[in-house]
């Protein structure tokens, strides 16, 4: 794989909300690929972002796909909901749902893809019955809840684990790896050489002086 196609999908977590609709053109004209929305509910996770009215916004707006990171308690119940509102790629929590592989037939009937995400202590192998009805599996490389922490070093042999899978399964093709945490141009180059197709990244690019610069570098740290 070239680095163009490598997939940047800069957060919003780490955007600034007084000024959204601007932060969203601003970080597509620096060259993004997706959006990443980090939905988190306080329970699931500490921390409470924002819902559906707030993604039906940002839809209004954006121009590329968004890609909805649901860490909430009860995906089973709202994930419909999600895509409905403008979701084009939906990830949930496996740890949270009752029946991953029927709520991955819902997203997948709804319109949207599908994607699953582990916490880091969560073993690889629980997605083995249900990698088949995925179209993308994201890796969490910092626990969820907060923008702005560090790499866990475990995570590129989860990486690598998981792409292990789907090619023994014969669906690596169809399964994009996402990696979601602390991502810079260290940890990129790492997460990439493990197989990662997808780096998210909040800090690194909301947070740079030149986005433009920081989402080519991230593609280049190959
Ligand atoms: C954490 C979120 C991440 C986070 C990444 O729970 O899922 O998407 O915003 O932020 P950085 O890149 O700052 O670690
Ligand atoms: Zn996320």
């Amino acid at each position: 794989m070239t680095h163009t196609d490598v997939l940047v999908s800069p957060s919003i977590l780490s955007a600034d909300f007084l000024h959204l609709a601007d932060e969203i053109r601003s970080i597509e004209s620096a060259g993004a690929d997706w959006h990443h929305i980090d939905v988190m509910d306080g329970h699931f996770v500490p921390n409470l972002t924002f819902g559906l009215p707030v993604i039906r916004q940002i839809k209004s707006v954006a121009t590329k796909p968004l890609d909805v990171h649901i860490m909430v308690d009860n995906p089973d119940e709202v994930a419909a909901g999600y895509v409905e509102s403008g979701a084009d790629w939906l990830t949930f929590h496996i740890e949270a749902s009752k029946d991953a592989i029927a709520l991955a037939k819902v997203i997948r009937a709804k319109g949207a893809k599908v994607g699953i995400s582990l916490r880091p202590t969560t073993p690889i192998e629980s997605l083995k019955s249900v990698l088949p009805h995925l179209d993308l599996v994201l890796i969490m490389s910092v626990n969820p809840g907060f923008g702005g922490q560090s790499f866990m070093m475990e995570a590129p042999a989860r990486i690598a684990a998981i792409a292990a899978m789907a090619k023994a399964a014969g669906i690596r093709h169809q399964i994009k790896i996402s990696v979601d945490g602390g991502i810079n141009p260290a940890t990129a180059k790492l997460s990439l050489a493990h197989g990662a197709d997808i780096l998210v990244a909040g800090t690194a690019i909301y947070g740079a002086k030149d986005r433009r610069l920081a989402i080519t570098t991230l593609k280049e740290s190959k």
